[in-house]
């Protein structure tokens, strides 16, 4: 019998294709994301599922799917919403995207630090308002980066990429990680430093945020962390809302205890802090990190690849709970 693919909603045809021709896929009809009723009825009787951020996967929706199903395959690298370990009780692999997305998303963290720093967002707002205005010396100064320290939160893959990015600009490089990074990488990144947070915080005239969404990381910035930063300094998200406390951000930048933030990713998807939305020093993008055709292709096809993996009992590309295949790489019996 042809395996079940469940796919949650719409994602680029080359992926689809695949799929299609690995098993009966299933794919949404609705160009939005299924409510829980919807998505429990749509997983029964799935052998894999292929999910999007939007979509949470914990157990009860893992056994609303039955005890054939093998694989979950998120479309992002961040996989906070799901419940891996309930996978991993019930023997299903969770692959993600890791790599394919590294320099998109890098990219749009400059991005935002050039927009906030040069006021990208308040010049546009101006022009479109029709507001009268002529050149002179001191109209919406900004701030310039070279010389001054892009703080680095996690110097995995996507921060490196940022801090590398960076570097062009001109900018010094301080990070916090769990592990010093390998002495290549510091120095390729011109003597990137490693610092405790706290330093970090206070010292960075740029504070960028690339760590996974995690309980250890819910609001690691927070208002005691914010008032920690310089009343000059600017905070970019292009990882995770809830890693920011973001009514706490939204008084800081208020009250000018922060000069500026560039934020792709809010608290409550797709809400955003209404005191955010009033403020000129915050520049505001909706979750845009991967956004490219070719970046979003890739991040699906390689969904794809992960879930023909399995169905096959190979090893996938990009497993997040590797204990689940035996040591050949496929699922292990019974699962
Ligand atoms: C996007 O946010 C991702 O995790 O891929």
């Amino acid at each position: 019998m042809q395996p079940r693919i469940v796919v949650t909603r719409r994602i680029p045809d080359p992926a689809l294709e695949l799929l299609a021709r690995a098993g009966k896929m299933w794919l949404s009809p609705h160009d939005r994301p299924l409510t829980r009723t919807e998505l429990q009825r749509s997983v029964s009787g799935a052998d894999a599922l292929v999910t999007l951020l939007h979509d949470r996967v914990d157990g009860p929706l893992l056994d609303a799917a039955g005890p054939q199903l093998r694989c979950v395959a998120n479309v992002a690298v961040g996989y906070d919403n799901i419940d891996v370990a309930a996978a991993t009780e019930r023997g299903v692999v969770v692959t993600n995207t890791p790599g394919v997305l590294t320099d998109a998303t890098a990219d749009l963290a400059l991005a935002l630090i050039l927009a906030v720093t040069r006021r990208l967002g308040d010049g546009e707002r101006l022009l479109r308002a029709r507001i009268p205005w002529s050149w002179h010396m001191f109209f919406m100064l900004g701030t310039g980066l070279q010389g001054k320290t892009l703080g680095v939160i996690g110097l995995g893959a996507i921060g490196q990429a940022t801090a590398r990015r960076a570097r062009a600009f001109g900018m010094n490089i301080a990070y916090t990680s769990r592990r010093p990074a390998p002495r290549e990488v510091e120095a390729e990144l011109g003597g990137a430093r490693r610092l405790p947070l706290d330093e970090l915080l206070s010292t960075a005239d740029v504070v960028t945020i690339h760590v996974p969404l995690s309980p250890n990381t819910h609001h690691l910035i927070d208002a005691e962390r914010l008032r920690q930063m310089r009343p000059e300094a600017y905070l970019i998200n292009t990882a995770r809302g809830p890693i920011v406390d973001e009514r706490a951000l939204a008084r800081a930048l208020k009250t000018q205890e922060l000069a500026g933030a560039g934020l792709d990713v809010f608290e409550r998807e797709p809400e955003i802090d209404p005191e955010l939305l009033e403020l000129d020093n915050v520049v505001l993008v909706p979750h845009l990190g991967s956004a490219t055709v070719e970046t979003r292709t890739a991040m699906a096809v390689l969904a794809a690849q992960n879930v023909i993996a399995v169905l096959r009992r190979e090893r996938p590309p990009t497993p997040i709970n590797p204990e689940v295949l035996d040591p050949a790489g496929a699922p292990a019996p019974g699962a």
